[in-house]
Formats: C-alpha cells, structure tokens, sequence
C-alpha cells in the first residue's frame, strides 16, 4: 500500500489512544459501524502495541496506523505488530530516513515550510501537519500551497467536527486527524455509540 491510497479512503483520521486493552476490540468495531475505514492509534499507552493486534482482529477491514512514532525503534515494534501504515508528530533527519524505509507507507509530521522541505527531500509528498490549529491552522497551509504545490497535508492537533470541513475544502488538504471523534472519556466510559454516531458524522464529511 502506498500512503496516497491510505488517504484516498479517509477524509478524517480518528487518532485515539487506549488505556485499556480491553476497550480496543469494541472502540474498532464501533468506528468501523459508524463508517470510517483508516484510525490512528497513539503509541504512548502501555497496551498501545497489543490494543493495535487487538482492533485488526475485531475489525479486519480497518487501515490502523500507529502514531506518535518518535524513533526507529517505535517504528520496529509498530511494524511487528501489524501497522498498516506510521505517523510521527515531527521529524529528525534520522527518522525521516527510518520512516522512509518503514516497509509500509508514512506520515512524517512537520510544522513549517522549511520542515516539510526536509521531509519533501527526504521522499515524503503527504506530511502530518501538527499541531495545526497552534502552527497557523488554516491561513498557514493556504500559504503552503503556492511555494509547494506538489505536497499534501493531513493536519492535526486542536480540529473539530466543526472546523474540519474548512480544512477538507483545501487543495492542498488530504484528510483531517483528530481525537474528538473518540476522546480519551469517551472511550473509559465505553460510549460506543456515541463514537459510532461521532464516526458516521467524519465519515460523512468529504
Ligand atoms: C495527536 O496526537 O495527533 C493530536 O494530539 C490529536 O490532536 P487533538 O487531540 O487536538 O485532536
């Protein structure tokens, strides 16, 4: 799988982090109902590596990707457990090379022109762009787009139901990542039908 076809079939990114292993299976299967078929899941819980096998188990049809990834070894132990695709929150030169050689496709985050130059040279056309409400949101990838024209962005960090479909009308926007469509509460309090009502919504969005 190459990272453009990852994107094509997301227009938002739900990026979840699970605290118990035993809420993977039913948080996958409850996304999945609700339509979506690309999740994100942060590699900063103890169980993120065993929540991971977990929700391709329950929900075989879901692209999961493993986020957070900040060094290769990140990358090893993510791969090893099934990772259909990486995202970092930022990237050195180094884990842009590691990224590179992943096996399975990537987005390398980055904040700034000169960071998404690097990442560009490196080999990457899709980038994270984080945080992007704090990093410029809006305006600032809209004076992206002229100087780099032949790079796509998936911004995260501080998006909302309502302030997605403005950055999905961006050219230069692929998708949209954010945790509001299963909070951290949401998910301790197994709301599952409340994040597959939230999911319908995302993937309604285009
Ligand atoms: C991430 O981990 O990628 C972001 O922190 C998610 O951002 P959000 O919680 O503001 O949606």
């Amino acid at each position: 799988m190459q990272i453009n076809e990852v994107l094509s079939k997301a227009s938002v990114i739900p990026v979840l982090e699970v605290a118990a292993l035993k809420d993977a299976a039913p948080l996958a299967l409850a996304l999945a109902a609700g339509g979506l078929e690309v999740i994100e899941l942060t590699l900063r819980t103890a169980c993120a590596l065993e929540a991971l096998e977990a929700m391709k188990i329950a929900a075989p049809s879901l692209i999961v990707g493993m986020g957070t990834i900040r060094s290769a070894g990140d990358i090893e132990q993510s791969t090893a457990a099934g990772a259909d695709f990486l995202v970092s929150p930022g990237a050195s030169t180094s884990l842009l090379g590691a990224l590179a050689g992943a096996g399975v496709p990537a987005l390398a985050g980055v904040a700034t022109a000169s960071e998404a130059m690097t990442a560009f040279e490196a080999g990457f056309a899709a980038m994270k762009f984080f945080p992007a409400e704090p990093a410029g949101g809006i305006a600032y990838l809209k004076s992206l787009a002229g100087p780099l024209p032949d790079v796509v962005f998936c911004p995260t960090g501080g998006i909302t139901a309502e302030k997605a479909p403005a950055y999905l009308a961006l050219p230069n926007v692929a998708c949209v990542g954010g945790s509001w469509i299963a909070t951290r509460a949401m998910i301790a309090q197994s709301n599952w039908d409340e994040i597959e009502a939230n999911a319908k919504m995302a993937a309604s969005l285009k």
